[in-house]
């Protein structure tokens, strides 16, 4: 089968998405606010977008072309109300990222300093909260109260798994459950419940909701099983932000669990925190002879593969751009595991 490149499918509509959020996001009064509000916006730090990429091309997966002049114009309504669920979830992920960054002390971000390392933590915080809040009038204008509940879940969601990060017990942090459930949280929840959000706003049967849902959820557990295996194995130029980020700051990610199983030894090094860097060494030994690399990438694929059998179960269909749409899709589950930043 033809590989479809995901990105280049919604190239122009990624740049209509782009504009439509710079003007979300504006905000004449204030120009620090605006400053740091819209930092991530600005043309060449806009990241991978994978986000928006996803949910347009789900939002084409589902919505066959329609003919007659009145169904084209419904169908238009649709997909605008689709490219907001694509801006909604940009600008939360961009806030998450700001407050994240705060709590993570990081000073780079693409590649450029941070918000909170060029404008402080305080304004990196309220900048976080003004997109949040300006994501959520937009939600509130869909006039749809199942998706309000579904996003307002994720937001629970994503300030469960940062605390659910911070967990104390030597029991929490080296469970594999809690982790992935964490991973669920911070990561996996905002692209599963905004991928069900495009079957909403469609429409779509319960059936099909839940498998855009599993998309979604396994898509983003793969991405952030790649993101912990990168942390291990990136550099600073490929990152874009320092590596062993994680590990030094106490996070214990899927490698070191899985290293764990074969040296029950590296326990102790996790119990004691890394706060001394040759313990960080000593556990990268354990690691490097371990399988652990190996395993989480296993798992990774595995979510990968469940993510694109949920595309593979949608109801078929005959049209073209449904097609090439799924297509894609299947291909990004490709794309987030191999991918090196
Ligand atoms: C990046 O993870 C962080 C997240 C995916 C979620 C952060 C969530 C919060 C800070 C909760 C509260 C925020 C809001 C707006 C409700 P990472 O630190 O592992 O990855 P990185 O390498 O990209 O920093
Ligand atoms: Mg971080
Ligand atoms: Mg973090």
């Amino acid at each position: 089968m033809e590989e479809v490149d995901p990105f280049s499918v919604v190239c122009d509509e990624l740049t209509l998405i782009g504009n439509q959020i710079r003007c979300m996001v504006a905000v004449d009064e204030v120009p620090k606010l605006a400053a740091a509000a819209e930092y991530f916006f600005e043309l060449g730090v806009e990241g991978k977008r994978l986000r928006p990429t996803v949910l347009l091309l789900m939002a084409s997966a589902l919505n066959g072309s329609l003919p007659g002049s009145v169904a084209a114009n419904v169908s238009n309504e649709l997909r605008r109300r689709q490219q907001l669920i694509a801006e909604i979830t940009e600008m939360m992920h961009v806030a998450t990222l700001l407050h994240d960054d705060v709590l993570d002390d990081a000073d780079t971000r693409r590649g450029v300093p941070s918000v909170n390392y060029c404008m402080g933590n305080k304004l990196s915080v309220l900048a976080g909260d003004f997109l949040l809040s300006r994501a959520l009038v937009a939600l509130g204008s869909l006039n749809n109260t199942e998706i309000v509940i579904l996003i307002s879940t994720v937001l629970e969601n994503l300030v469960t798994g940062e605390i659910m990060q911070m967990a104390s017990t030597s029991e929490q942090r080296c469970s594999m459950d809690q982790y992935m459930k964490k991973t669920y949280n911070k990561t996996a929840s905002l692209i599963a419940n905004s991928c069900k959000s495009i079957a909403l706003l469609a429409e779509k049967s319960n059936e099909v909701a839940v498998l855009c849902y599993d998309y979604g959820r396994n898509l983003g557990l793969a991405f952030q099983l790649t993101d912990d295996i990168l942390d291990f194995t990136g550099t600073l130029a490929s990152l874009g932000k320092p590596p062993l980020s994680d590990i030094s700051h106490g996070i214990i990610t899927a490698p070191i669990l899985f290293a764990i199983e074969e040296f029950p030894q590296l326990r102790e090094l996790v119990n004691k925190g890394f706060d001394d860097p040759v313990d960080v060494e000593l556990a990268l030994n354990y690691l490097r002879k371990s399988r652990g690399i190996q395993r989480a990438t296993e798992l990774a694929i595995e979510h990968a593969n469940l993510a694109a059998s949920a595309i593979e179960s949608l109801p078929p269909s005959d049209d073209d751009n449904v097609r090439i749409s799924r297509r894609a899709l299947v291909n990004l589950t490709h794309i987030v595991i191999t991918r090196t930043k």
